[in-house]
Parts: C-alpha cells; structure tokens; sequence
C-alpha cells in the first residue's frame, strides 16, 4: 500500500516527506545557504568575508549573538573562553578511563558533555544569561575534552590549556604539546571558522528536538554530537583522506577515479544535499591546504586531490556534483598529524557554537517538535496467554 516516489512517501494518512527533506522547520537569523549559487552567509556576512579577516573567536560571537564584535567585546568573549577551558578533574577521569578503553572519541565527546552538565548548578536554566554562559562553557571545553582523549589514549599525561593561546593554537597545543607554527593554527581556525553553522542538517535538528523539551544545553549539544557521528554527516573527509592515500600518486588519480566510477561506486569528498556547485567552504579551504602542503613539504596529497577534481569537474559537475569541504580538509588534518578518528570530533569543536545558536533561537518561538507516524500495524488483537502461544 506504500508507494515512494523519491522523496515523498505515499502513505494511507497522506504523503509523508521522507526524512523532512526541504520541510520548512522554523524561521532563522543565523545562516543561510545558496546552493545553486554556492554562497554561505552567517547572520547576513559572506563566508569569503569571514574567512579572510575574522578568526574562531570573532565568528563564534557574530554566530552567538548575531552582530561582529567590537573590540573589547571580543576580548571579553576571548577571556570568557579561556576561563572555561579547563575542566572539573572528575570529567578528566572519565575521559581517561575510556580513552584508556579505546572508546571512540566521539561517545567520548557524549559522555565527557552529558557529565559536564551535572558540574553545573544552572544546567536546566534556560533563561537568556544562563543559556550564553553554558555556549561559551560548552564551545571552551569541546577541544580540551578532545585533547585530553588524544593523550589519555596514548598513555600520554594531559596538557592543560594556556590562557594566552587563541582557541585553535590552544587545541593543538593541548594535543601536541608545543605552540603551533601560524600556518597549523590557521589550518584549524579556518576549519573552524568554516564549520560553525550550516543551517539545519540533521545533528543541528537533533539539537532542536531535544531543546524543544526543554532539556538542558549540555543534553541538546550531546543531540547534536550523536547526530554528527554518523557516516552519512560528519565522517566523509576521513574517506576523502583515506581515498588519496590508497590513489597514492598524482598519476594513478584519473584511472583510479575512472575505474570507481564505472563500477558505480561513490567518489568522497564529492557531491552535497544542497550545493549543486562548488562548495564555498571547499573553495576556501582549498588554498589553505595548499599553502599548509608547501610549508609543510608534502604537495603528494595536494596534488593527488587536483588530478581528482580535474576528474570530477569533467565527468561529475555535469550532473551537478562537486567537490564539498571534505575533499580538501581531511589533507589538513593529516598534514597536521591528527589521527583520523578525531577529525568529526573536530566538525563538532565549530559546530556546537551553531548548535547553541539555534537552541537559544528556537526557544524564543519555541513549540515542541512532536510529529506524527502513520501506523499501518493491526489494532486490537486477541491477547494470547504466554503458555498458550505458539
Ligand atoms: N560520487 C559519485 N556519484 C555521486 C556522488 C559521489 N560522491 N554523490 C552522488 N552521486 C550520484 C548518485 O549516485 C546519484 O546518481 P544517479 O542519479 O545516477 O543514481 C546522484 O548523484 C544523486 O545522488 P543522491 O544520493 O540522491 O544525492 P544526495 O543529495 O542524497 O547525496 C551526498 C548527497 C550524501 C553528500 C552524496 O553526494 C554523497 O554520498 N557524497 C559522498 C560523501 C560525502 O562527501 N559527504 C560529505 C557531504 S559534505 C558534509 O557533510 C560536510
């Protein structure tokens, strides 16, 4: 009795759209995108704009509260965040007991959020001046928490923030250990700055539906952490990264990409819901790895993705699919030395800003997200007694 026709499913109830595509859920002020254009704007600024004079810090404010900051606010923001970096020694102990257990990163990321809620008194406060104190809270403790994992599960002893490091120069040298060179911080911080908000992708929904309960913000980021984690969301420039590594050479990358696509397979790093052309934030950070590879050393990868998106802009851009953001940053990353598994953790270090963002926006107009399933199962079935059943 069902039919499905792409994205619309035809039920007895009625036509269900399947998996909300394109299903307006609210209005917003904190991001928009054009896809066919390939434009990214947050609160109204380009992401070109931002990409070139602003930095994390500056961003996540214009995110937060909808204006650029001038400079004594930005220097209050800054200070807010580093007196939040570190954590409760309780929460260094979780981490610590799963990363010595090879919990992934991610449930790390869960786990370390959820139990960070229970440090503070005002956790289940949803006013104005509590929500803004736990975004801030929750955006300085996300890199901690992910460095803190990286040496716990190397036997490594943890390094604790420094309050005169900006926040990605503070992130790496809490994974590594010394301060970065400029070009690494800025490999980070672009990253950052690029990922912050991407209107309402699934892990930012996630966060939506759990705040729209009133949870508390700990519990509606741990929504959005959780969502992010799956394959299909946060884990695809990891498998652009892996892809390069098995090309292995600029010259094997036309056969390898002709042969993949013959056989029907899937190029990562390729293609977007959304952007029907060239990812702004691809476009972006495509130079950045460039100049991260020269300085670097290393042009290999480099090299290995522009044969691929020759490959792609030839035989793939025809039916509207490009490269999207992570055909270029896994390359950063590994340049960086950051093992693979920390790289959505990394997507979620910027993204739990936009999550906050549209948690604060959405209890402003706020309804409970309560949708309805159309069951086509029996009703009132004979209740059989266990010893009678077959
Ligand atoms: N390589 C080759 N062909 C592709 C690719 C790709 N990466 N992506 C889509 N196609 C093809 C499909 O096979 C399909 O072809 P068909 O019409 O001949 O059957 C057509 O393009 C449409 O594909 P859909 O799956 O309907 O497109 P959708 O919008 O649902 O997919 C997605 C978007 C999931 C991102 C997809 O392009 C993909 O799997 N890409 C690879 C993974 C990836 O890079 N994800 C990161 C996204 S960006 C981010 O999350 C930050």
């Amino acid at each position: 009795e069902i039919s499905t026709s792409g994205k619309v499913i035809e039920s007895p109830c009625g036509p269900i759209i399947h998996g909300l595509e394109d299903v307006l859920i609210k209005v917003t002020s904190i991001s928009d995108i054009d896809g066919r254009k390939g434009i990214l704007w947050y609160r109204g600024y380009r992401i070109d704009d931002l990409a070139k004079y602003s930095n994390f810090e500056e961003t996540a404010y214009l995110v937060l509260y909808g204006k650029l900051p001038t400079r004594s606010e930005l220097s209050e923001f800054s200070e807010k965040l580093a007196s939040n970096r570190d954590l409760p020694e309780e929460i260094y102990s979780i981490i610590r007991v799963l990363a010595e257990n090879k919990v992934h990163p991610m449930l790390v990321l869960e786990s370390a959020v959820s139990a960070l809620a229970g440090f503070d008194p005002k956790a289940g406060d949803l006013s104005k001046e509590a929500l803004y104190d736990q975004a801030i809270r929750l955006t300085a403790v996300l890199p901690t928490i992910i460095a803190a994992h990286y040496r716990f599960s190397r036997g490594l002893g943890v390094i604790k923030p420094k309050k005169d490091l900006s926040h990605a120069a503070n992130f790496l040298y809490m994974m590594f250990g010394s301060t970065p060179d400029e070009v690494s911080t800025r490999a980070i911080d672009l990253y950052l700055v690029l990922h912050i908000d991407h209107e309402v992708p699934a892990s930012t929904f996630a966060t939506h539906v759990a705040i729209s309960t009133w949870t508390d913000l700990y519990s509606a980021i741990v929504a959005g952490i959780a969502a992010l984690k799956g394959p299909l969301h946060g884990g695809a420039n990891e498998a652009a990264m892996k892809q390069y590594l098995e090309i292995g050479s600029p010259s094997n990358a036309r056969p390898y990409v002709e042969k993949l696509l013959a056989e029907g397979k899937r190029l990562m790093g390729v293609g977007h819901r959304v952007y029907k052309t060239y990812d702004p934030r691809a476009r972006i950070y495509k130079d950045l790895v460039r100049e991260l590879s020269e300085k670097k050393g290393n042009m290999t990868y480099y090299q290995i993705a522009e044969e691929v998106e020759k490959v792609v802009l030839e035989k793939l851009a025809p039916k509207n699919l490009y490269p999207n953001i992570d055909f270029w940053s896994g390359i950063a990353m590994y340049l960086l030395g950051i093992p693979y598994e920390y790289y959505t953790p990394i997507f979620a270090m910027s993204r739990v800003v936009g999550w906050s963002a549209h948690a604060i926006e959405y209890l402003n107009e706020h309804r409970l997200f309560r949708p309805r399933a159309c069951y086509i199962g029996p009703h009132d079935v004979q209740y059989v007694p266990i010893d009678q059943r077959k």
